[in-house]
């Protein structure tokens, strides 16, 4: 049976979630490769609603491996309380999940890290999610973080905590003038969970071969968005994690041959939680229109998520850096009644005409896009199942993207729901 990896290719809140969750009724299991609850996805089920940030999109199918890969950077305390907070809807996900031991742990004082660094910046604050994402990442690529496989030892594991909280009270106290953390608290508040994690801490990558070898279906499923990758995003304004396809491979512990096709999810316009570059966003009626009818607040943060139009010049970097196979377009529902509709073809910078994202976000930021204007159309598409009902001008659009970006649109979504969806080619073949 196939795999595949289903990616965010904007900034993030494609509606990636709903997609996997769809997908997973030809699948077997679903793994996170990168980061951590920063992530919101959500779900409408049958008209009940679930965000989930750092369970995999495969919960809410009885049956269906929930992994969590050595590549994303986990908060056991939020973890915990995100299982229980299903387990209390009857949702017991807990015989299911595997945490790898290679995934390294949020501890308070990243949290605190997070703040206080994000704070310093001023004017230029990330606008991070105030996870201790980053910080967190930057621990485990300095070597001194401690890791889900510490647990395992509880000795081991105080001693490393002991020895790196030192190190980290010293920069809170000393650097950022702020108030340290306490180590007795935090390690009493660990050991806490560790119980609870015990079971179901495990050895993710060759759960995966094994998965692979007796041909079971696996959704590689990505969180944020590639335009927030740390090496091809809008760096500074990224998160700390690689979000392209290949962190499939290295953050689950799985050969590149065994990843299958990748899915490149896009909302029918762009949104962008947190500050950076933005060369389509619209403050004007457009905006409002999208935000509004696309409801469009941060599923973790309940941030108001900035809007703008469609930006393919983003998008060809995510073909390319991806390789994308197939897109699937979500939101399409979020443009009906609008009268005209702008698709960004190119920047211009210094009087020259751009087709890919710059890499420096200064000149970035001075990028002017250059918009093909399509007409809207009045008949809805929200909640449309059907493909012959979509329609004409709605259709034109999405063929154009294809055109554009040279890659097939073969899912649409039109509204929340699972089952306002069309599928034209399901990923995981004919089922
Ligand atoms: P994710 O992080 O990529 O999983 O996306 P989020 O859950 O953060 O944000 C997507 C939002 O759009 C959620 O509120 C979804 O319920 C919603 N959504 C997903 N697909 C559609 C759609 O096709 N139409 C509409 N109107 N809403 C959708
Ligand atoms: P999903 O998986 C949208 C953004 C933050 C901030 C930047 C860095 O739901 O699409 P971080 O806390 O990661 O250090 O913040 O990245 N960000 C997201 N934006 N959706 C997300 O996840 C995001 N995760 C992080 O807003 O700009
Ligand atoms: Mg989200």
């Amino acid at each position: 049976m196939a795999n595949v990896v289903l990616l965010g290719v904007q900034w993030g809140d494609e509606g990636k979630g709903k997609v996997v969750d769809l997908l997973t009724e030809r699948a077997d299991a679903v793994v996170r490769f990168q980061g951590g609850h920063n992530a919101g996805h959500t779900l409408v089920i049958e008209g009940v609603k679930t965000v989930l940030h750092l369970i995999p999109s495969g919960a809410m199918r009885e049956g269906i491996e929930c992994l969590i890969g050595n590549g994303v950077v986990v908060d056991l305390q939020h973890l915990i309380r995100e299982i229980d907070d299903l387990k209390k809807r009857d949702i017991d996900i807990s015989e299911r999940l595997i945490i790898s031991l290679g995934c390294p742990l949020i501890l308070p004082y990243h949290v605190v890290l997070d703040g206080v660094r994000d704070k310093a910046r001023g004017k230029s604050a990330i606008g991070t999610t105030g996870r201790g994402i980053g910080p967190c990442y930057e621990d485990k690529v300095a070597r001194r973080g401690l890791r889900v496989a510490d647990l395992l030892d509880e000795r081991i594991f105080s001693g490393k905590l002991e020895q790196v909280m030192e190190y980290h009270n010293f920069m809170i106290s000393n650097y950022y003038h702020s108030d340290p953390v306490d180590y007795e608290n935090t390690l009493e508040a660990m050991l806490r969970v560790r119980e609870a994690v015990l079971p179901m801490m495990g050895d993710v990558s060759a759960r995966l071969d094994s998965l692979c070898q007796s041909g079971k279906s696996v959704i590689f499923e990505g969180a944020q968005g590639m335009m927030l990758d740390i090496d091809h995003g809008t760096y500074p304004y990224v998160t700390s994690s690689n979000t392209v396809s290949a962190a499939a491979s290295s953050g689950s512990g799985v050969g590149m041959t065994q990843v299958g096709n990748v899915i490149g999810v896009i909302k029918a316009y762009t949104t962008r939680v947190g500050s950076g570059p933005f060369p389509t966003e619209l403050t004007d009626h457009y905006g409002e229109h999208l935000a509004r009818q696309g409801n469009e607040f941060g599923a973790t943060t309940g941030r108001p998520r900035r809007c703008g139009w469609l930006d393919i010049v983003a998008l060809r970097r995510a073909v390319q850096v991806c390789g994308i196979n197939a897109l699937c377009v979500t939101k399409l529902d979020v443009l009906d009644g609008l009268d005209t509709i702008k698709l960004c073809v190119g920047y211009t910078f210094n009087g020259k005409q751009v087709d890919l994202p710059l890499y420096d976000a200064e000149s970035l930021e001075q990028c002017e896009p250059v918009y093909e204007e399509v007409p809207g159309w009045d008949t809805p598409t929200a909640g449309t199942r059907d493909y012959s009902e979509i329609p004409e001008p709605a259709v034109s659009y999405l063929n154009r993207v294809a055109e554009l970006l040279e890659r097939p649109v073969t899912i649409i979504s039109t509204g929340a729901g699972r089952e306002e969806t069309i599928v034209l080619e399901h990923p995981l073949g004919a089922g």
